[in-house]
Parts: C-alpha cells; structure tokens; sequence
C-alpha cells in the first residue's frame, strides 16, 4: 500500500503480479495475446509487466505502434534487445551485432538481391521444387496409387517447412545450399535453429546440449557459405540470380566490400528471418482453405479462369500475373492478419521516453515518462484484431479485403488520404506506415524486407498445391502455439488430401 501510495505517477500502470522476478511470465509466456488484451481492459493501452527481472512496457493499438517502432534510435534499439540471441546464431559482424547505421546499409544490399528481375526468375523455379515434391514425397504417398478418389494423409507444418527451405534455396539462398540440402545441411539448419528459442532468448549461455549444438552449427553453416563465396571469387561456380551474387558486388559507403564472412552471417540472417515465418504462414493458410471448402473452390477457379489449358493442365504465371490474382492476395493478407509470425517486436528503452497523451497519460494534464532500461514491446498482432477496426476480428474472412466498401478498405483508405501516400491495394500492397493496424511484416527503420519475396514464394506454393490436391481438415483449425519464437498451430496438424489429377 505504502509502495502503491509513493508510486510514481509518470510511471506506466504496472501489472499485478505475486512472485517477484518471475512476474507476468507465465500468463505473457502461454497466450501473450489473451494477457495483453487482459490487461489493455484493466491497465489502458499503456502498461509495464515483470518478466524474469526485466521490466517491460507494452504499447498497444495502431498508436502505440507507431509510438515503439517509429521510435528514435537515440529512445529505443533493437540491437540491444536481440543481440545476445542473434549473434550466436547468425554470426559476427552482422545484423545486431553492429551498430544500427551499419546494419542499414546491410540491409540495403540485401535490397539489391530481391530485384523484380530476380523475381521473374524464381516463379517457374519455386513451381517446380513444390509440384516435384508433391510428386515425390512419402507424405504424399498416393501420388503412385492411380485411384483419384483416395484420400491421405499428411503433416501440413512438416510439409510447409520442407517446402519453404528448398524452395528459399533453389531461389534466394542458391544452387550450392539447394545441393547440400541434400548432404547434412538440413540438420546442421536444425542445430542452429534449436538455438533459437525463448530459452536461448532468456538465458543466451546454458551447459546445456542444445547451446553447444547451436555453436558448432554456427561454424559449420558460416564455413559452409565462407567456402562458396571463396569459390565464386576463384570463378568456379556462380549462379547470377541469387543473393550471394548480390551481396559479392556490394560495398559499403566507405568503399569496402562486404567481407566475406559478412556475406556468410547475412545469408545465415536471411535463412532464419524467412524460414519459419514463411513455413508458418503457409501452414496455416493451407489449415484454413481445407476448412473453408468455398474459398479453396475460389482458389481453384481462379487458376483455372487464368492458366487453365485445354487439356486440364495450367501454364506457368509470369511475376507480374501473380500480383493480378485477387482471390490468392486476399488469403495470403487474411492469414498474416490473424496469424501474424511475430506476436511481439521488442526494443530496449535507452533513454527516458514520455508516451505521447493522446496514446495514455495519468491525468489530463500528466504524461507517462518509460524510463531508461525498461523493454518495450509492440504487438500488431493485438491491433490486427482490433474490434474497433475490424468487424469480427477473430475471425478468419477473406473476403473483408475483396469487398470494396468493407471496413479494412475503408482504414488503410482512410489512413493513405491522410499521410497522403498512394493507394496500393495490389498483390503484396500493405501499408508501410507506422501507425497502421495492419504490420504483419512490422514498420519503421526495421521493417522487413523479405516481404515481396515472402508472398512470391508463398503465393506460387499455395497456387501450386492447390492446382495439384484438393485439402480437407478432419477437425478444425488447431490453435496457436506461443511457446516458439514464431507462433505456430499445435498439433494435430493432420490434414487430408486427395489429388486433382494424374499426369
Ligand atoms: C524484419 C515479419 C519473411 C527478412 C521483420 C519484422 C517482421 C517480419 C515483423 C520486424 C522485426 C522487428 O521490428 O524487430 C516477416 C514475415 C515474413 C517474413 C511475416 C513472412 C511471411 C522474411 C523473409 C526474409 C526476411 C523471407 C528474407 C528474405 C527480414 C529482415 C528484417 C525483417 C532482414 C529486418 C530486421 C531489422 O531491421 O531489424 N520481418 N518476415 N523476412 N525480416 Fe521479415
């Protein structure tokens, strides 16, 4: 009581909790979207929570948003928030390992490897590493039983997961790594990724398997790219679309080139930052059109309606037909909004930062003041289903981005006639603003950049599976699964299929 009394004022609410140290975590750790949501109805938009000795502040809606990650360097860092789970995975030298400036600059040469160019190049290739897999996997067993009305069974995730990776490698990563998918880099990927965890978020260095496992995976995997590199310089491989290529011929403003390990822990930063986001993201499209019969029919004519042939077979889409298909724009867009990858995008609070009044303030003529120290943490997740914005937001609708008088068209309308920016509302279009409420891929100076390529790589995968199988779900649509760094659904993902036809 004493304390409550003395408390200050300029300091956000902060949430109840009974064991000192260990706080919120439980109830953040189980269902981070239930608590937020909790506490924004007892707290306001504006809160702090323990967690493990650290205190974090939460700044929720479209507001609080733009008030995190449109946030100045000199307030608020990523680095400092992420560096001591990035750097043992993805290597020296890159990403939060340096400073942001440098950083910046890196990510602008991996800008130069994701051209339209390059785009154009990687629609028949992504095509034809999923269409073959689909051909040849024991998951898709009945591809050799000629009966068109049997059914099977398969693990959507495991699937998806396997898809993205050859996919990402045939493509971005190049044609060394889609080879030594097949030699043992597929489970140095898994040691290095099981470094990549809450606990490896919470407690960097453990005498613990999994934290040896993760850095020997690191030398290996670093070594492995290093290798390539070297024999590019020597001219004895080189493949011109990938992003090897590109980042080879960067430098930077001070006139070095990207030294080579630099390369290396890039393409490592790349692997990781799209693989499970990816993965999931298309798992859990795939969970829903085999729960929504109607709107797979709809992804089915329009593949018909657009490259359908004479013969029942489909010709290949240019780059540029992808961006024309409204009914695969509407799916991809529906599933990031409910299932955003990343449920919380964290910074560490470097300097005294006041919350702006019109976001929360403690009285009318008060401001909050989240000191120094204190994490912030921004949820778009939470305002992507914002019930003031988004009519049954819960609720996975498709149609909400096709109809034009609908209430998401009319909030990204609203909010693009007020910034003034153009109205995109194409493949891949998303506002890039900070304070939208919708940022499945973030904003601000850290926003992704992966995102064009993301919804190429995800939309041919999804046209391509859909072209091929018909999907059903034996039960519903599983919940998410928050205990991962990207949230996933949980198990059973068992999903049935029969195929289309027999080439
Ligand atoms: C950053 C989401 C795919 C590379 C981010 C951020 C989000 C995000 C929310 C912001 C993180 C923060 O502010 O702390 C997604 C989603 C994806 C996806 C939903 C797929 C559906 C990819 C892919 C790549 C990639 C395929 C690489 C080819 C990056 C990079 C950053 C980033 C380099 C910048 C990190 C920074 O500046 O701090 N992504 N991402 N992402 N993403 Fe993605």
């Amino acid at each position: 009581r004493q304390l409550f009394l003395f408390r200050d004022k300029s300091l956000p609410p902060e949430v109840f909790h009974l064991v000192p140290y260990f706080g919120s975590a439980a109830s953040y750790g189980n269902d981070p979207i239930r608590f937020f949501t909790d506490c924004q109805k007892k707290y306001g938009n504006v809160f702090t929570f323990v967690m493990l000795g650290r205190k974090m502040t939460v700044a929720l809606g479209a507001k609080g948003n733009n008030f995190i990650l449109g946030g100045k360097t000199a307030n608020v860092s990523a680095e400092d928030a992420y560096t001591h789970l990035t750097t043992p995975v993805f290597g020296k030298d890159v990403v939060y390992d340096i400073p942001n400036e440098r950083f910046m600059e890196q990510k602008k040469f991996v800008k130069f490897g994701l051209s339209t160019d390059n785009f154009r190049a990687y629609v028949g290739l992504i095509e034809k590493e999923v269409s073959d897999f689909i051909d040849r996997d024991p998951a898709f067993r009945i591809y050799q039983i000629n009966d068109i009305n049997e059914w099977g069974a398969f693990d959507v995730l495991k699937v998806l997961q396997e898809m993205t990776i050859l996919t990402a490698s045939r493509t971005l990563q190049g044609q060394e790594v889609r080879e030594g998918l097949d030699k043992g880099f597929s489970d140095t990927f898994t040691d290095l990724d099981g470094g990549f965890t809450p606990l490896h978020f919470t407690f960097p260095n453990l005498p613990l398997a999994s934290y040896r496992k993760r850095d020997a995976a690191q030398k290996k995997m670093s070594n492995f790219y290093v290798d390539i590199v070297k024999k590019r310089r020597e001219g004895k491989s080189m493949t011109e679309t990938d992003m090897i290529t590109a980042l080879m011929e960067c430098k930077y403003r001070d006139g070095t080139p990207l030294r080579d390990h630099e390369i290396a822990h890039i393409m490592i930063a790349l692997l990781m930052a799209g693989q499970h986001t990816s993965s999931t993201t298309g798992t859990w499209t795939l969970l829903h059109i085999a729960d929504r019969q109607d709107v797979q029919e709809a992804l089915y004519q329009e593949q018909v309606k657009h490259f359908g042939q004479p013969d029942g077979s489909f010709r290949l889409p240019t780059y540029e037909e992808l961006k024309q298909l409204p009914v695969l724009d509407c799916v991809i867009r529906e599933t990031l909004r409910i299932h955003p990858p990343i449920h919380s995008i964290m910074r560490y609070v470097r300097a005294d930062t006041p919350v702006p009044p019109t976001l929360a303030a403690p009285s009318k003529d008060g401001t909050y003041v989240v000191p120094a120290g204190h994490y912030f943490l921004a949820s778009p997740a939470v305002a992507q289903i914002d019930p003031e914005v988004w009519r049954d937001g819960a609720k996975w609708d498709p149609g909400r981005w096709s109809d034009a008088d609908g209430e998401a068209q009319k909030a990204f309308k609203q909010y693009y006639d007020e910034s003034g920016e153009k109205i995109d509302y194409g493949f891949g279009a998303v506002s890039k603003g900070t304070d939208s409420p919708y940022q499945p891929f973030g904003a601000g100076r850290h926003r992704c950049i992966g995102e064009q390529f993301a919804y190429l790589q995800l939309g041919v995968l999804i046209l391509t599976v859909v072209r091929k199988i018909e999907l059903r779900l034996p039960g519903s649509v599983p919940g998410p699964n928050y205990h991962t760094m990207i949230t996933m659904p949980k198990d059973p993902r068992t999903m049935l299929y029969r195929r289309r036809r027999f080439d």
